[in-house]
């Protein structure tokens, strides 16, 4: 039976009403040892991969199979669809061609045995953790939002070379850097699967003009058009950034750290980011709270600003008070203590942004690898040098204020001179304009 076939089998058999579109066939049913998917946003890529794993765990008895996401959060997710599909499927048997398949399964959190003994394990984003493992398949989801990638790729490889084992990448672009982007562009030996938005139909038009709506013209275009798009003019190298990202879910720190909070207004389409910080015995700043608050009544935003203060009873909440941030900034001092209002004149952004990328180019803080918008905003930030003067924002089509809630929260941080020795740096630049409004 070729592969497709089993495969909507299974989905039959588990009771999905779905069938596989024309792409899905023809991704699993591609035997080659490597392939590539370049696809856009929600197109049905993880429901892909975690069917065809299935399928062939099922087919190809006492195999391994692996799967990899970047986060720990993500691998779970991924393994929730697998586990989907068994727990529908489980106990049950069915004939065909004279042969029994027998459908029953144990599984922890991550991993699941079937009764042929064929293992499926899903694991997050670490090299280390591949160590060990013999694979007939692996599984890259995402795989150009992975950091250290390159050494994840030396992993995948060991893992798959003693068995021959294949490997399949699926991934969103993410600008052109890293392995998603030259197995995609210039490596030798992948078959390549480009998936269009129009080849998913579940995806309506009205789902279309919704999303495009809520996006920006560049995530437009790397989200759903599969643009690798450039970081023209980065101000902090993507790298860089990279280097500061951990695989960990944001929780409330230890009542001693000293947590630091940044609040950006946004005027362009009614959205608030918030950014919490708690500081570490070894002086780094680890990112403690993310909240974007999307097309809300301004008393609402408050409301959520007053709630996360309330939590994690900061030392500082730098807020941007410029322009209508300021009667905000002003509300919020009446419920909330510590407010450090920062009124954000082009001399003041500079300063903020060039401590956000000191710190961040000397690795001093931590950021959760599931912050993807947060970590895509610092991207593609720029510095614009232009008739002598320099400018530093997002590129035109795209948002910092997800950027700017971190440069606040960092400001705030730097200005805790109780914690922290090295916030004289900060103050000591040449000519440092002042951050009080
Ligand atoms: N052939 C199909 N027919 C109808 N719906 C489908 C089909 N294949 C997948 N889907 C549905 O598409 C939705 C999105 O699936 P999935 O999360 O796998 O997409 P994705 O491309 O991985 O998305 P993301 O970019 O968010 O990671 C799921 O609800 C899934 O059930
Ligand atoms: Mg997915």
């Amino acid at each position: 039976m070729i592969a497709s076939d089993a495969a909507q089998l299974l989905l039959k058999l588990s009771g999905y009403d779905v069938n596989l579109y024309g792409w899905q066939r023809r991704f699993i049913d591609d035997d080659s040892r490597f392939r590539i998917m370049l696809k856009p946003r929600g197109v049905g890529a993880t429901f892909t991969v975690a069917l065809e794993a299935l399928t062939r765990a099922f087919t190809k008895p006492a195999s391994t199979t692996i799967l990899i996401s970047y986060s720990l959060r993500q691998s779970l997710e991924i393994f929730r669809h697998v586990k989907q599909f068994l727990d529908r499927l489980s106990a049950s048997s069915f004939q065909h061609r004279g042969k029994t398949y027998n459908l029953a399964y144990s599984s922890g959190e991550r991993a699941a045995v079937l009764a042929n003994g064929s293992r499926i394990v899903s694991l997050p984003n670490n090299p280390d953790a591949l160590r060990g493992y013999r694979a007939d398949a692996v599984y890259v989801d995402e795989a150009a939002l992975f950091r250290d990638d390159f050494k994840v790729r030396t992993a995948v490889m060991f893992t798959t070379v003693a068995r021959q084992g294949r490997i399949a990448l699926v991934s969103t672009p993410k600008g052109r850097r890293g392995w998603f982007y030259r197995a995609w562009t210039g490596e030798e030996g992948w078959s390549k699967h480009l998936v269009s938005y129009t080849q998913a139909p579940h995806i309506t038009q009205a789902d279309i003009t919704q999303l495009r709506s809520v996006m920006t013209d560049l995530e437009w275009r790397q989200e759903m058009e599969c643009e690798f798009l450039d970081e023209v003019n980065a101000f902090i190298p993507y790298e860089k950034i990279l280097s500061c990202v951990e695989d960990y879910q944001p929780s409330k720190p230890s009542e001693e750290s000293r947590v630091y909070l940044g609040v950006d207004f946004g005027r362009f389409r009614d959205s608030t980011v918030v950014v919490g910080l708690a500081r570490e015995r070894d002086g780094r700043l680890r990112l403690c709270y993310l909240a974007e608050l999307k097309q809300r009544p301004f008393r609402e935003q408050l409301e959520v600003v007053a709630k996360a203060a309330e939590t994690l009873n900061p030392v500082a909440v730098a807020v941007d008070s410029t322009g209508m941030g300021a009667p905000l900034a002003e509300t919020l001092s009446e419920t909330v203590r510590n407010i450090m209002p920062v009124s954000i004149s082009s001399a003041v952004k500079q300063t903020l942004v060039n401590n956000l990328r000191n710190i961040i180019t000397s690795e001093r803080i931590v950021i959760p690898a599931d912050a993807t918008a947060l970590i895509n905003q610092l991207r593609h930030f720029q510095q614009i040098t232009a008739d002598g003067a320099t400018r530093y924002e997002a590129p035109t089509g795209m948002h910092d204020d997800y950027v700017m809630a971190l440069a606040l929260a960092c400001y705030a941080a730097a200005a805790d001179h109780t914690a922290q020795p090295s916030a004289v740096n900060f103050w000591s630049w040449p000519s440092p304009p002042s951050l009080r409004p």
